[in-house]
């Protein structure tokens, strides 16, 4: 694995991967994406991983994309490579597990991006999130115009895409883009803490529930009521549905076996 990617794993079933590029305030460049898709697909297939976090430094989430790898390409080096969503929607839907985007600093462009394809954003009080790139003649390439626009709303989304301003996380958090605001001190051991808590559920009815609340954005109400009443069926053919029931009637904690 590259030094720009520090990969770890903690107790309690949580992988955290760390993108380390901080001499350019963890511009995300193609082979910074490769490394990291590897590293979450090595997480999925990692069954002594429930959650995984995905953080940058103190200073900077990812400031964006690699303006100096992609000053200098023309239309046809970004297209033919489908530069860069077309492999990222495939590993969303490859990555079964919660991944948890934990913001310090930065989050600007591709990595305010990143973050939004995160299944839920946690940030410390120093988190910065925008989407500048309207400021370099180019516009979001990642989601930008998309995500941000179901999170935020129409007219925060334009107002962030048109000025290019940035918004701290307590804007970021009333606007719901946010899950929580976190003290900077120990900010990232918080946010381990709280995947631990995830973690220590049944794996199987993590993704399941994951996969729930991702469908809520992509269908009608309706079909969504069924697909979510159609999984939450499912959960009565698993081990842990009767643990986690049998549990609570006989008051004790549940030891969920993922099965
Ligand atoms: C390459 C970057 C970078 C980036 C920062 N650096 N962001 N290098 N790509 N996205 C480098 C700087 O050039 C500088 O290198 C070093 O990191 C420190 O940055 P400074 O600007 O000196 O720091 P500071 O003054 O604290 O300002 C921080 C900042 C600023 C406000 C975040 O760096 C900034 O505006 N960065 C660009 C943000 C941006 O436009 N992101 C969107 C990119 S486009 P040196 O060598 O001088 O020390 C994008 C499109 C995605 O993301 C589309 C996906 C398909």
């Amino acid at each position: 694995m590259s030094e720009e990617l520090v990969v770890s794993r903690t107790e309690g079933a949580v992988g955290v991967i760390t993108i380390n590029r901080p001499k350019v305030l963890n511009a995300l460049s193609n082979e910074l994406m490769q490394v990291l898709s590897q590293a979450l697909l090595a997480m999925q297939a990692d069954s002594s991983v429930n959650v995984i976090v995905l953080t940058g430094t103190d200073k900077a989430f990812a400031a964006g994309a690699d303006i100096s790898a992609m000053k200098d390409w023309d239309y046809m080096d970004v297209y033919k490579s489908n530069y860069i969503g077309g492999d990222w929607e495939t590993m969303k839907n490859v990555i079964r597990k919660p991944v948890i985007a934990a913001v310090s600093g930065y989050a600007l462009g591709g990595g305010c991006e990143l973050a939004m394809m995160c299944d839920t954003i946690y940030a410390a009080e120093s988190a910065r999130f925008g989407q500048p790139e309207i400021k370099l003649g180019t516009i979001p390439g990642l989601g930008g115009t998309q995500r941000l626009t179901r999170a935020v709303g129409k007219a925060k989304a334009m107002d962030l895409v048109l000025t290019g301003r940035m918004m701290d996380a307590k804007e970021a958090e009333s606007a719901g883009l946010v899950a929580r605001v976190l003290p900077v001190e120990n900010f990232l051991e918080e946010v381990i803490k709280i995947a631990q808590g995830m973690a220590g559920m049944s794996q199987t009815t993590l993704m399941m529930a994951k996969e729930c609340v991702n469908v809520a954005l992509e269908t009608t109400l309706e079909q969504g009521l069924l697909f979510e009443r159609r999984v939450f069926h499912a959960t009565f053919a698993t081990k842990d549905q009767k643990e986690g029931m049998d549990a609570f009637v006989g008051k004790r904690a549940p030891a969920f076996n993922n099965m």
